[in-house]
């Protein structure tokens, strides 16, 4: 059991460590799409495509991707431009970006001018890099994997499943082609695995005999699948997806300030959409738990730490702001070391330096329903979701459900200072 305590301020961003040991996966994505992260452009063309105010825009399922909650964070993005003190924001940073379905729904229906991607997982971080930026390769690669494997099905989809799983870069595979290669495999194997999941246990849809009626191949279009990764090479080509980086979220919220000073405060906003505190060592090759995704059992006490070290940083460092959705666990607007704080509070040093604010984080409970890998389909779950875009902007009705203050709760807080992530959420 890991009793909740606040970690020291400053403490260093978890290294990813499922990503060391893996063969052909460190390297597989570069830290940014070019040899340095991209600069800023000033001008960007009208986003004109056919899938822009799509529901579904993104080419990868992934489990517990944000389609569902879109809608209402472009309800409190667009609340938030009513402020005088934001007005436009002309940068999303989606630091834990898996399926990127909010980033791309919000840059599409022009909630946001841009978005930039983000993600610990190379693998994931090497498709979103390839659909970018090489688009037309990617969707020639993906339709030969459809036409000679996956549109069979059978024993002859399954080997190429076997091949993609245990696939590692040639040695001296050039790091454009590596790169490629990766991004084809995270498709082929997002595709073709049951919920999407990328390692682990988790084996091809329709099981290794394919003896049901949803085969290896049933969520495979290649036509939907074209049209989204053209989705993607076109919002880079007009500069609306500003890069894809492949770093630990702690890098990408320092690195942003670095490269777009000309946007703080309060033009880019980040949202954050970390794994969740109870599965995501299931669900996620990268997850909070620092022994990476591969253990069957996800130990929740492991990845406290780092929940708490993200906490402490949006509380006390980030230098814009921030839009955070979580699983509705308890302990999160009850533990000090948490969220429990109305307010941002930098130290002097850093509002000095950096121009950190005390800017006032609101919560809301959005009622909402997912997948998170089960067998039972969607599910009504609640989405817990902190901010700190203008307190007086922010909705508050049925669908955006205020949460009692702090100091109605003191008993429960007070219980949950002392135990564990482990406990399971009251929502489960
Ligand atoms: C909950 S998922 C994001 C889902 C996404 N919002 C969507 O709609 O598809 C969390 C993501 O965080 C990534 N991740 C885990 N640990 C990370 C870390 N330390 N830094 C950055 N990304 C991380 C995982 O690889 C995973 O893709």
């Amino acid at each position: 059991m890991t009793t909740l305590k606040a970690p020291p301020p400053n403490a260093a961003a978890p290294v990813p460590a499922a990503v060391q040991g893996l063969p052909g996966v460190a390297d597989a994505a570069g830290s940014a799409i070019g040899a340095t992260e991209r600069g800023w452009q000033a001008e960007v063309s009208e986003i004109e495509h056919p899938l822009a105010h799509s529901r579904y825009q993104s080419p990868l399922r992934y489990a517990g991707a944000k389609s569902s909650l879109s809608p209402v964070l472009a309800r409190v993005l667009l609340a938030a431009k009513q402020s005088r003190e934001v007005r436009s924001i002309r940068l999303l940073v989606e630091p834990f970006a898996g399926g990127a379905s909010a980033s791309l729904r919000l840059v599409g229906d022009g909630v946001v001018d841009r978005i930039l991607l983000a993600d610990a997982d190379p693998l994931v971080a090497a498709f979103w890099q390839v659909a970018a930026a090489d688009s037309g390769r990617l969707i020639d690669r993906m339709r030969g994997e459809w036409s000679r494997y996956v549109s069979h099905g059978g024993s002859r989809a399954v080997a190429r499943w076997d091949h993609w799983r245990s696939w590692t870069p040639p040695r001296h595979m050039v790091a454009k082609e590596r790169r490629l290669s990766s991004a084809v495999r995270c498709l082929f194997l997002n595709r073709t695995t049951f919920s999407g999941i990328l390692h682990g246990r988790a084996g091809p849809i329709g099981g290794r005999s394919q003896q049901t009626p949803y085969d290896i191949g049933c969520r495979w279009n290649p036509d939907a699948v074209e049209e989204r990764i053209a989705f993607i090479g076109y919002l880079y080509g007009t500069g609306r997806l500003v890069d894809v980086w492949c770093k630990d979220w702690r890098a990408t919220l320092d690195d942003v300030p670095e490269l777009y000073p000309q946007l703080l405060p309060s033009n880019v906003v980040a949202y954050l959409d970390p794994p969740y505190i109870d599965k995501s060592a299931l669900l996620y090759r990268i997850s909070f738990d620092p022994a990476g995704g591969y253990r069957a059992r996800a130990s929740a006490a492991d990845s406290a730490d780092l929940h708490l070290q993200l906490a402490s940083y949006l509380r006390r460092k980030a230098q814009f702001r921030w839009l955070l959705s979580y699983d509705a666990h308890e302990s999160l607007t009850t533990s000090r070391a948490l969220y429990r704080a109305t307010r941002m509070n930098p130290s002097r040093i850093d509002q000095l330096q950096l121009g950190v604010r005390r800017w006032t984080i609101s919560k809301r409970l959005v009622a909402t329903r997912y997948s998170a890998g089960g067998r039972t389909g969607k599910r009504a779950a609640e989405e817990l979701l902190l901010t700190t875009l203008p307190a007086s902007s922010i909705p508050t009705d049925d669908g955006l459900r205020p949460i009692a203050p702090p100091g109605e709760r003191d008993h429960a807080a007070d219980n949950a200072d002392r135990t564990s992530f482990s406990g399971s959420s009251p929502n489960a």
